[in-house]
């Protein structure tokens, strides 16, 4: 079966292609290069021995879509083209509601004129808002705090009012908690441009010395040590929750959403030590401020992912820092 992966270029498109074409099936990407680079793709083919059929096109150009769908039979859609950065969402609202939801509602619009009604999107733990309780459960209530968790809440209600309008839909929406590490390859991992906002290429970034130290946001949480606690997740193991959802297109009568996560929390000092640990490099760091938007413990109940794709992560922290070091190391500048 062919599938079409939007964003396919990116951080977790890669490593998804990578698990795809061992799981047996057809691979087309459709990316804009606006967050990621092609030499990604070239090593996926290289590592697997498989082809992946690459289109360096938008998911808002319906003429893009329309060839690929008139040229290939697809079957399903995994759908990560988007835009993800908090801050910049911030700053640029409708860029970011026009690549999000406007990317979607084409990609939509273009499968349904070609009768392909199954999809997978990625959705994010940031529809959790602040909750009350961890561990987050699916059915916990929605709260979105910035443009960027905003267009994945409204991407989910308006995946929603599709499937009412025809239950011929098949919808999986999963919601990521925080991916890290890399394949364990050393040739795939994140390549964020500029400065990372987020945790872990920040701490590699240290441990190279691009960076000086890890600016910690926050050491007065009410957490263990204080510092914020987040579910930190292999990628790989992203990746291959993917497939699940992919293998179980067609078995619900309902959208279905779900966790991605490893229902374990760690703080930032728990993290930076087991990079230490794991790695026998030193972080130095410092506590700074609490970063605006930011939450104390956020950490999933995985237990729907089991009961309904039958996945659960596998890997353990040693492992996503060993991964996510092997990758920083082998190629210092990213893919470039
Ligand atoms: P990424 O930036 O590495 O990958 C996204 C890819 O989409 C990039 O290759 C980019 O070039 C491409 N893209 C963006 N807009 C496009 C458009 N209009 N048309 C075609 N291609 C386009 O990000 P990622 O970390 O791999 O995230 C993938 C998805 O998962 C995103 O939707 C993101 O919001 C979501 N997500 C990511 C995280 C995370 O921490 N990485 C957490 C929760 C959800
Ligand atoms: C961020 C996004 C969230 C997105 C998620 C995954 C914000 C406010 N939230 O979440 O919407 O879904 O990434 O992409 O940006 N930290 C430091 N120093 C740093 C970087 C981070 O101490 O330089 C801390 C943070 O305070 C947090 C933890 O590390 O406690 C993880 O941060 P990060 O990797 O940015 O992810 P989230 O904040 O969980």
């Amino acid at each position: 079966m062919w599938v079409l992966v939007t964003g396919g270029a990116g951080f977790i498109g890669t490593h998804t292609c990578i698990e795809l074409l061992e799981n047996g099936y057809n691979v087309i990407v459709i990316d804009n290069l606006s967050n990621s680079s092609k030499i990604s793709l070239d090593r996926v083919r290289k590592i697997t021995g498989n082809s992946i059929e690459f289109f360096h096109d938008d998911v808002r150009d319906k003429d893009a879509l329309n060839k690929i769908f008139t040229n290939y039979d697809v079957g399903a859609v995994i759908h990560f083209a988007g835009l993800k950065a908090v801050g910049e969402s911030v700053a640029k609202p409708l860029e970011y509601y026009d690549n999000n939801i406007g990317g979607t509602i084409n990609l939509c619009q273009v499968m349904d004129a070609f009768n392909v009604k199954n999809i997978v999107f990625s959705s994010s733990a940031t529809v959790y808002g602040e909750p009350d309780v961890v561990p987050i459960k699916e059915n916990f209530p929605l709260a979105v705090t910035n443009p960027y968790g905003r267009s994945k809440l409204i991407i989910e209600e308006i995946l929603h009012d599709l499937h009412v309008s025809d239950k011929d839909w098949n919808i999986a929406l999963l919601r990521y908690f925080n991916p890290i590490g890399a394949h364990e390859s050393g040739l795939f991992g994140e390549d964020p441009m500029g400065t990372p906002n987020n945790i872990m290429p920040y701490i590699t970034q240290v441990g190279i010395g691009i960076l000086d130290k890890l600016k910690i946001f926050g050491n007065d949480y009410d957490t263990i040590d204080g510092t914020g606690m987040r579910d930190y997740i292999h990628v790989v193991d992203l990746a291959k929750g993917h497939v699940a959802a992919i293998k179980a297109m067609g078995s619900f009568d309902d959208i279905i959403t779900v966790n991605l996560g490893t229902g374990s929390g760690y703080t930032v000092l728990e993290l930076v030590n087991a990079f230490e640990v794991t790695t026998g490099i030193k972080i130095p760091y410092e506590f700074v401020e609490r970063r605006p938007g930011d939450i104390a413990r956020c950490y999933a109940d995985v237990s729907l992912a089991k009961e309904l794709l039958g996945w659960a992560s596998e890997k353990t922290l040693n492992d996503m820092c060993r991964d996510s070091w092997n990758w920083q190391s082998k190629n210092p500048n990213g893919y470039e």
